[in-house]
């Protein structure tokens, strides 16, 4: 097939900086490994094959890759250039574009690859770079252009001139190539340079004096290509992703107090007119219908989908929980594995005892019930639509419908029990 699209994710390097016995690639942002993000977004772009580059702590990485990709394997980090050399043997014989990406940056748009490889294959570009223009170049490769703005090279950091480094255009290391330039490319490749390294870089300029196209496509946001070295920029990296989930809410008409201090994991549905409070944690996969109200401290894990008009206040965590229309659980609870109808007010410190050591059990609320607070609901167990519990109870067996009932001691009053 002419349009194959091979990525291969480079994830051989090591990563000192982070000060960890785990490799760099499996830190994670918003509990999503980097590496794993890397490999969502090759899936996402509708690669025909996904080849990951290891070596150094390749055990970490091929254990949260697991079949997703197949493995390259690099045993010593002699180079990009080396690096996709190792990937060569499965490009062999293919025809289309390869896209090349970093398994340390995990925040590239998928609309971004894809504008990369259209413009590759509309350009007929051998290869086409995702650069970016930084006012500090330093560190990065600096793209070389000719008088008429044709690129023509890379010349990394330490093998440029003074005039070279005043460069600000630079390179991302994300590149799309046509597989069969690269491989032709590759092999004239030389380790001769500041770091006797092979850079895949050395491509450009080998492609550009065969006469071959080469261009480059300046990357919109350039926290794009930020990549992870340290747990500072994976903190950065984390705050980076959390703007831009929370701005998209936003844009969809959820009001987010402060968005600085609002976690919502990626894939979250929350609806129109939702107002998130802050210090709320919303996990990947919930749906929030509109006109709720969120926290503040509320933690929202996985598995849960709210109604409209629900409201879920401070200090309550919820997990793998269905709230119903117009439910209100404002203070203090935490309901699991629970199913909760419509109208139904949970009391301050109600509390859902799903787990007996063994398994998790479920609770199931009705419409309209009401539960006084500080009730412990011991699952299995279910309350008929329109029960009422009194404050206090505990619980154990099952309340039909309309019915009230109360599940606790009497008080004792032993009068002047204090009294000298
Ligand atoms: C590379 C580019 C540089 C670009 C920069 C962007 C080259 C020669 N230079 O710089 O132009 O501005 O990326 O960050 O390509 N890796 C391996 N095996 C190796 C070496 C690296 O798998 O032998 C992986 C690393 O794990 C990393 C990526 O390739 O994910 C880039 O390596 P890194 O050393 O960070 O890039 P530089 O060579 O500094
Ligand atoms: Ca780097």
């Amino acid at each position: 097939m002419e349009n194959n699209i091979i990525t291969v994710v480079m994830a051989a390097g090591k990563g000192t900086r982070m000060k960890s016995n785990k490799s760099k690639l499996v830190h994670k942002i918003y509990e999503k490994e980097l590496v794993t993000r890397v490999i969502d977004l090759a899936e996402d772009i509708g690669s025909d094959e996904i080849i990951a580059v290891v070596g150094h702590q390749r055990e970490h990485v091929q254990a949260v890759i697991g079949d997703r990709a197949k493995y390259a394997i690099q045993k010593e980090l002699l180079g990009t250039g080396h690096a996709l050399m190792q990937a060569a043997p499965y490009l062999e014989g293919k025809k289309g574009k390869v896209v090349i990406l970093y398994g340390d940056v995990p925040l590239i748009r998928k609309e971004t690859i894809e504008k990369l490889v259209n413009k590759s294959i509309k350009d007929k570009e051998s290869a086409t770079l995702l650069t970016a223009i930084y006012d500090n170049p330093t560190g990065y490769g600096r793209i070389m252009r000719d008088t008429v703005g044709r690129v023509i090279g890379i010349v990394e950091e330490k093998d440029a001139s003074v005039a070279e480094r005043k460069i600000q255009e630079i390179n991302s290391g994300i590149y799309c190539f046509d597989i069969e330039a690269l491989l032709d490319a590759i092999k004239y490749i030389k380790p001769n340079n500041a770091q006797g390294e092979y850079y895949l870089t050395d491509v450009i300029k080998i492609m550009h004096d065969k006469g071959l196209k080469t261009g480059a496509m300046i990357v919109e946001d350039n926290t794009e290509i930020l990549g992870v070295n340290d747990k500072i920029q994976l903190e950065l990296l984390t705050r980076v992703l959390r703007m831009r989930i929370n701005t998209g809410h936003m844009k969809d008409g959820v009001t987010i107090e402060d968005s600085n201090c609002t976690y919502i994991h990626d894939g979250v549905i929350i609806g129109k007119d939702t107002v998130i409070h802050p210090n709320t944690t919303i996990k990947s996969g919930v749906i929030i219908g509109d006109n709720c109200e969120i926290g503040p401290n509320a933690y929202i894990r996985e598995g849960c989908v709210l109604g409209n008009n629900v409201k879920v206040g401070s200090f309550v965590e919820l997990k793998k929980t269905v709230v119903g229309d117009g439910s209100k659980i404002p203070h203090l609870s935490y309901m699991g594995d629970c199913e909760i109808g419509k109208g139904v007010n949970v009391g301050c410190g109600t509390i859902t005892c799903n787990y007996d050591g063994t398994n998790k059990n479920k609770t199931i609320i009705g419409d309209n019930c009401f539960i006084g607070s500080n009730t412990n609901l011991v699952a299995p167990v279910k309350l008929g639509d329109n029960s009422f519990i009194a404050a206090g109870s505990t619980i154990t067996d099952d309340v039909p419908a309309d019915s009230l009932a109360i599940a606790r001691e009497r008080q004792v009053v032993k009068k002047d029990w204090n009294k000298n």
